[in-house]
């Protein structure tokens, strides 16, 4: 068996003079839970058309399932799963219906598909709602319809395009929580997410901005990355507070969540004092000033930042 089951090398999408996709390289091993994690317009959606061999590159290479994209999609269709990020379901079946309609579409077999229905409506927690309409279900459990759609053919590969956007806190986890079951029966899941805190879950991820691949690795090297300590506070003013913060000594990076400041200093036990001391002095009251770890949202925001800087 091939050591990575998805691999790209200098995949490029081009619409005009945007690179949607720009020489994006990609190795991802079997079983892995892989994140593409981005903000809107980065090219997640461009990257997973052309790993699913439904949109060719503009240059480049990919094989996914030990297959060429471009030579040999319907090899690869047959070994993989897709949950588009605007999944289609068809509202006026129901739930059954919708899981007997993707068996015929993939030519799962009558004796197959009773078996294999019952297991994904228990694993998608869908068994008690198998006569709902569609159209009637939550936004999570749409969801978690589309993906047991997306795995009624028994792919070895899932690719799924922001499943998770749009649902609530609670439905996100509990759709994790599913991904995770897959992932120990040996998926190799591909995702792709806006949100920071999914990363968590994955294995490796991927974080990709204006079409570049910024880096990729394990989600705690990634934060690994970032230099120096975290020091979070709520101060009065916070537009006065950011750029006082940003003279001080041993400042690296400031960067605003709501009305929290995340700054990044040299030396947290070192600065903590003398920051909040300034801000004192220009009568600027301070709040829960404390050391914090970086997450991947301040991790992704530094790294963008150089980046661009450069
Ligand atoms: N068919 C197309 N024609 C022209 N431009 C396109 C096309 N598809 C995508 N783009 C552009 O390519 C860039 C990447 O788009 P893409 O949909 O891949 O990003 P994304 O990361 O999936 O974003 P989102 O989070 O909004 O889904 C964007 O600038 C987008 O406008
Ligand atoms: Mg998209």
């Amino acid at each position: 068996m091939e050591e990575y089951v998805i691999e790209a090398r200098g995949l490029t999408k081009r619409f005009g003079d945007v690179a949607a996709v720009d020489r994006l390289d990609l190795a991802v091993r079997r079983g892995e839970i892989f994140g593409l994690l981005g903000p809107d317009g980065a090219g997640k959606t461009t990257t997973i058309r052309m790993l699913c061999a439904i949109m060719d590159p503009t240059e480049g290479t990919a094989r996914v399932a030990g297959f060429d994209t471009v030579r040999e999609p319907e090899k690869i269709k047959e070994r993989i799963g897709y949950m588009p990020q605007q999944f289609s379901l068809y509202g006026d079946l129901t739930v059954l219906e919708n899981l007997i309609f993707f068996a015929d579409i993939f030519g799962v077999g009558r004796r197959e598909r009773e078996e294999r229905i019952e297991r994904l409506l228990a694993f998608s927690r869908l068994t008690e709602f198998q006569d709902r309409r569609a159209a009637h279900l939550s936004g999570g459990m749409q969801k978690k319809l589309a993906l047991a759609c997306t795995l009624i053919h028994r792919p070895e590969v899932i690719f799924l395009d922001e499943p998770t956007t749009g649902v609530d806190p609670v439905s996100r986890r509990e759709f994790w929580d599913i991904l995770t079951e897959l992932h120990l029966e040996g998926v190799t899941l591909f995702v792709s997410t806006p949100y920071m805190d999914e990363a968590e879950r994955c294995s490796r991820v991927a974080l990709m901005f204006e079409g570049r691949v910024i880096v990729c690795d394990a989600p705690e090297r990634i934060k690994e990355l970032v230099e120096g300590d975290l020091l979070e506070l709520r101060p009065d003013r916070l537009r006065e507070a950011t750029r006082l913060i940003e003279t001080l000594p041993g400042v690296l990076e400031v960067q605003v969540y709501g009305d929290l400041l995340h700054v990044f200093v040299d030396s947290a036990s070192a600065r903590a004092p003398s920051l909040q001391a300034a801000l004192e002095r220009a009568g600027i009251g301070v709040h829960g000033l404390r050391q914090t770890r970086p997450r991947m949202e301040e991790a992704f925001i530094s790294l963008i930042r150089k980046r661009l800087q450069r």
